[in-house]
């Protein structure tokens, strides 16, 4: 299948490891020029030389952004803007939030959850839609979670802001499919990243067990009876971010090996 990727302009956030690393090396080997960002500039440069390494693509570059800050975010994308005159894809992902329940979370956690998770979707995104309206095209995926579909144990603010993207995601897709921009969400299971070994601490740490015992219940709890690897999760977004996916709109879709029960 040919993904219609080569030479397309490509930006992937919070991408100096996990997910969105693994994302940007499939754009590389696809042949796009990509775009990678987030807050660290060392991890950045490390990153962006194992791509343009491993992909043998050497159009990768880095921006610094902290998905929080609301200037970072216009600046990110008039550099991008600047270099390449266009945006075909946006991928926008950022860290997730806090481990905790209800009483845990202050209002200050509530308001960098909205922030990172919520309000940067909308910012950046509404920073590349006037590329992609003049280019008459344009794909946009945004990194969730399982909990777009159903809620997760002591996981109170993605259980909140998460399903607040998906919303957006439908809206956004209704209103700019006139002008072939095509927006989904794609949410994470158990992806094998400093993010799920960060959340077993934090639940280990509150069972009171030891976190081996906890990943040996979590793994039992996936009917694949594995995690996930991020090149799985990567080769999902691609697809949907590519020429190839000309009608799939609009959707919350999982990579999770059917750990989720909902519908
Ligand atoms: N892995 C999973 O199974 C799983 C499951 C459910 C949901 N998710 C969600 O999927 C997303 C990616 O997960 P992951 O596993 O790849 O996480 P990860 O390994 O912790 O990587 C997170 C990436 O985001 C960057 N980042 C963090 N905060 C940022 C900010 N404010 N602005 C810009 N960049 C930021 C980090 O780089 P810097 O530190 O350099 O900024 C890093 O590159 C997260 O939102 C996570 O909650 C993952």
């Amino acid at each position: 299948m040919d993904l219609h990727l080569k030479e397309k302009t490509v930006l992937v956030t919070g991408a100096s490891k996990g997910l969105g690393k693994a994302i940007a090396l499939e754009f590389a080997r696809e042949g796009s020029h990509v775009f990678i960002s987030s807050r660290t500039e060392a991890s950045l440069q490390e990153t962006v030389e194992e791509i343009k390494k491993e992909s043998g693509n050497n159009h990768v570059q880095y921006v610094v952004c902290d998905m929080k800050d609301k200037a970072q975010i216009k600046q990110l994308a008039e550099q991008v803007g600047k270099q390449s005159n266009r945006i075909d894809v946006l991928v926008n992902n950022a860290g997730g939030p806090p481990a905790g329940g209800f009483m845990d979370m202050d209002e200050e956690d509530w308001y960098h959850a909205f922030e990172q998770n919520l309000l940067s979707v909308v910012r950046m995104t509404k920073e590349v839609i006037p590329y992609m309206k003049e280019q008459a095209e344009g794909r946009i995926v945004n990194i969730t979670s399982s909990s777009i579909k159903q809620s997760i144990d002591q996981l109170i603010l993605s259980n909140t802001m998460r399903p607040g993207v998906l919303g957006l995601t439908k809206s956004l897709a209704q209103e700019f499919a006139a002008n072939n921009i095509l927006v989904n969400t794609v949410g994470p299971g158990m992806i094998a990243t400093d993010r799920t070994i960060e959340l077993n601490q934090a639940w280990a740490k509150e069972k009171g067990v030891e976190t081996e015992e906890l990943i040996q219940e979590a793994t039992a709890k996936i009917p694949m009876k594995r995690y996930g690897q991020p090149d799985e999760f990567a080769k999902m977004v691609v697809f949907l971010a590519s020429g190839a996916n000309t009608y799939i709109t609009g959707q919350g879709l999982v990579v999770d090996g059917a750990l989720v029960k909902a519908l």
